[in-house]
């Protein structure tokens, strides 16, 4: 192996860009609506990247990063495709994960919920902002299943584009998740690994709880 993979580089790390120790209040969704806009704002590389996390039809778990694109009253919205490994692996267990990591903040939150499609209207109105490229990829790939080569799908782009000249509609199989969330965990680095987190879950009432874990 190679040598410099050894180095462990992040060993004297310091984390110090703040704490968790205000009122957090007494639901996990304005903590985290600030911390995005926070993100957003500060500005961070990727702030929209985000890892979901499902159990696939072959018990494994898997991750990928998406992109969340709005945080409403009831959870993280996202876009894909339904019959992706992902919308597959929902459609059997709407169980997932969610993981937001802002480096440059030192902050990291991790969410436990549970996935469901948006209404279809709300899939319109995101797929119509779209570029066109996007919307024809939307069509032309089918994401996840193998592709025998490149040409296949650059073909299937060109049929659409010729199918489509001007308007392009949204296909069935493309469209939002809203992950509604059940556990919420806010971490944010400290010094000497002293981390804070902070985490809020959900009761059979609806109401949250609120407790620190250890670092
Ligand atoms: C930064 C970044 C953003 C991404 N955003 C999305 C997204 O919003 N929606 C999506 O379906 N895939 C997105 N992808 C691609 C996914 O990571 C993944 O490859 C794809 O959704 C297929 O996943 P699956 O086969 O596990 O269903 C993104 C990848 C990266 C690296």
């Amino acid at each position: 192996m190679d040598d410099f993979l050894k180095v462990i580089r992040n060993d004297h790390h310091q984390f110090d860009q703040g704490k968790l120790e205000e009122h957090v209040g007494d639901e996990p969704f304005a903590l985290l609506s600030k911390w995005m806009r926070e993100a957003i704002e500060k500005p961070t590389t990727e702030p929209n990247a985000m890892t979901v996390s499902t159990i696939g039809l072959d018990g494994f778990p898997r991750a990928r990063v998406v992109y969340w694109k709005e945080l409403l009253e009831e959870g993280i919205v996202f876009y894909t495709n339904y019959l992706s490994d992902k919308g597959k692996a929902i459609e059997a267990n709407p169980k997932v994960h969610a993981l937001l990591y802002w480096p440059e903040m030192e902050r990291q939150v991790s969410i436990s919920g549970f996935a469901e499609k948006v209404p279809a209207e709300m899939s319109d109105a995101y797929f119509e902002s779209r570029p066109r490229g996007s919307k024809l990829g939307a069509w032309a790939s089918h994401q996840s299943e193998v592709l025998l080569s490149r040409e296949e799908l650059e073909n299937r782009v060109a049929d659409y584009a010729e199918k489509f000249p001007d308007f392009v509609p949204r296909p069935d199989h493309w469209g939002g998740y809203i992950i509604k969330p059940s556990n919420v965990e806010f971490w944010q680095g400290r010094s000497s690994r002293l981390h804070d987190r902070i985490v809020f879950n959900l009761k059979s009432d609806n109401s949250w709880e609120l407790y620190r874990k250890n670092p």
